[in-house]
């Protein structure tokens, strides 16, 4: 038997060409299949731009833009992107007079939040139990800050009970409740929650963490929680909605606001200048580029192909509350004696990413994960979801050949997505073209940057003479 190398005894043999054709081969072979992944999404290759510029490897601080503040002097020419275009525009689209660009991911934003909001050690904080959704990492977190945690639940995985709450509230009395909602299928009534923990606890915060719902909330889908009457609310910007990998916080509260910039300063450090100028123009196609009109379509694709899913004898859960008012559809495909990863691996050889995964709420084994929110972002319609469909459970059963189904799928992958709509002669397109050659090509330049000896100039195809 090969037992597993420490990574320290293994030769690493791959060469920087290696990895390069890898990359070129995986990019090629992702623009034909559809992801499918509820926690994943796609962006504009405009917006991707800034994290291949020099801006990715400054640090920026000076938000205030203090003369004597440039300590890093990097984000110096481009601190107003930030400034002025990020966080005015995530302010005007989330409704907040206040937000925080700094977290990395929706666990940063975790962190952040249970930090700043959570009470001291000793405290307790509130989340959703994990058969109702809650998200596994929260109460660790929390705990491994020293605070205590209690959980709302409720009779069945998709609502909670709020007698019980009001129970709960009144008795421990939480610093802080942190809507945790993951695993969902449909959203925590908030204006209900909000107002059983006023009335059962007044001094308890209440915190709306909406990774998976983001981009709904922005596009109206969903309420927006301050406007149901939340504290705060914040999460991941890579889910349902088409950004960077990255996090955010909003409130209208000045207290509340001050306590999170108040901790953000120690616990988050670089806040990845680079991705937060292309949260900004993410947000601005967003806003300019049919936005709201994705969000609807998000939420209208996934009712409609959960049932499209049940018309083809897919097991799908809550097919009678209409699958999902949201991105996510589960499958239970092992009910119908395919595993789970089984199917997920069925799929994937048909050009469909999918989640198999343990701790699906109601599940008893794993269950099939899926969301409609990348498919939606690249362009699939209501018209391209009945042939969806059938792939789909062709896929499942095995009833299909997977290149056939795959090359069914790479034509449903080239529809014209939402995002920018530049005409594609427009002129700011090709400065961005340039832009885009420039940042690659950067340090391989024998006349402005010579990079590192020996490295291949990448414009020229010519090897660099060594100067050592
Ligand atoms: C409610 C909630 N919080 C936090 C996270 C973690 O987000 P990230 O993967 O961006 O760190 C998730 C991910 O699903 C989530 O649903």
């Amino acid at each position: 038997m090969n037992e597993p190398k420490e990574a320290g005894m293994q030769k690493p043999d791959l060469t920087v060409e290696d990895v390069l054709r890898m990359l070129v081969a995986n990019e090629r072979a992702a623009s034909h299949v559809l992801n499918m992944v509820p926690s994943e999404n796609a962006m504009s290759g405009l917006a991707k731009l800034p994290m291949l510029t020099d801006a990715y490897h400054r640090y920026f601080f000076n938000e205030q833009g203090n003369p004597d503040r440039w300590n890093f002097r990097g984000g110096q020419n481009l601190w107003e992107l930030e400034t002025s275009l990020t966080v005015p525009l995530l302010a005007q689209l989330g409704k907040a007079g206040h937000v925080s660009v700094r977290p990395l991911s929706g666990l940063s934003a975790m962190a952040l939040v249970l930090a700043s909001l959570g009470g001291s050690p000793g405290s307790t904080v509130m989340t959703i139990s994990p058969e109702n959704g809650g998200h596994y990492a929260t109460g660790l977190i929390a705990e491994r800050m020293g605070l205590g945690v209690d959980c709302l639940s409720g009779p069945d995985p998709h609502c909670l009970d709020l007698e019980h709450a009001a129970q709960l509230l009144a008795e421990k009395r939480p610093s802080l409740v942190y809507v945790d909602q993951s695993h969902c299928l449909f959203p925590v009534d908030i204006p209900s929650l909000v107002r059983t923990v006023r009335t059962a606890s007044p001094e308890t915060l209440v915190h709306v963490d909406a990774s998976h719902w983001f981009g709904l909330v922005l596009g109206g889908v969903y309420a927006n929680p301050l406007d149901c009457g939340a504290d705060s609310f914040g999460g991941s910007t890579h889910k349902t909605f088409p950004g960077p990998q990255k996090a955010v916080f909003l409130t209208r509260s000045p207290k509340v606001a001050e306590r999170v910039e108040q901790t953000q300063d120690y616990l988050i450090s670089s806040h990845h200048f680079a991705t937060t100028i292309s949260l900004g123009m993410a947000l601005l196609e967003f806003r300019d580029f049919g936005g709201e009109q994705y969000a609807r379509a998000v939420a209208d694709n996934t009712r409609r192909f959960g049932r499209l899913l049940v018309e083809r004898g897919i097991p799908v859960v809550a097919a009678d509350r209409g699958c999902s008012a949201g991105h996510q559809l589960w499958l239970d495909t092992a009910a119908e004696g395919i595993a789970a990863k089984v199917a997920s691996h069925r799929l994937f050889q048909a050009g469909i990413r999918v989640n198999f995964m343990t701790g699906l709420p109601g599940f008893v084994e794993a269950g099939v994960r899926v969301g409609l929110n990348e498919p939606t972002y690249r362009g699939i319609t209501v018209d391209d979801l009945p042939e969806l469909a059938d792939i789909f459970a062709d896929a499942v059963r095995d009833t299909g050949h997977p290149s056939a189904l795959s090359a069914r799928v790479a034509r449903l992958r080239g529809r014209p997505g939402y995002g920018f709509t530049f005409e594609p002669d427009s002129p700011v397109l090709s400065d961005a073209a340039s832009l885009y050659t420039e940042a690659v090509t950067a340090g391989h330049d024998n006349s402005d940057n010579p990079g590192l000896p020996g490295w291949p100039d990448i414009r020229s195809g010519r090897e660099q003479v060594s100067r050592s």
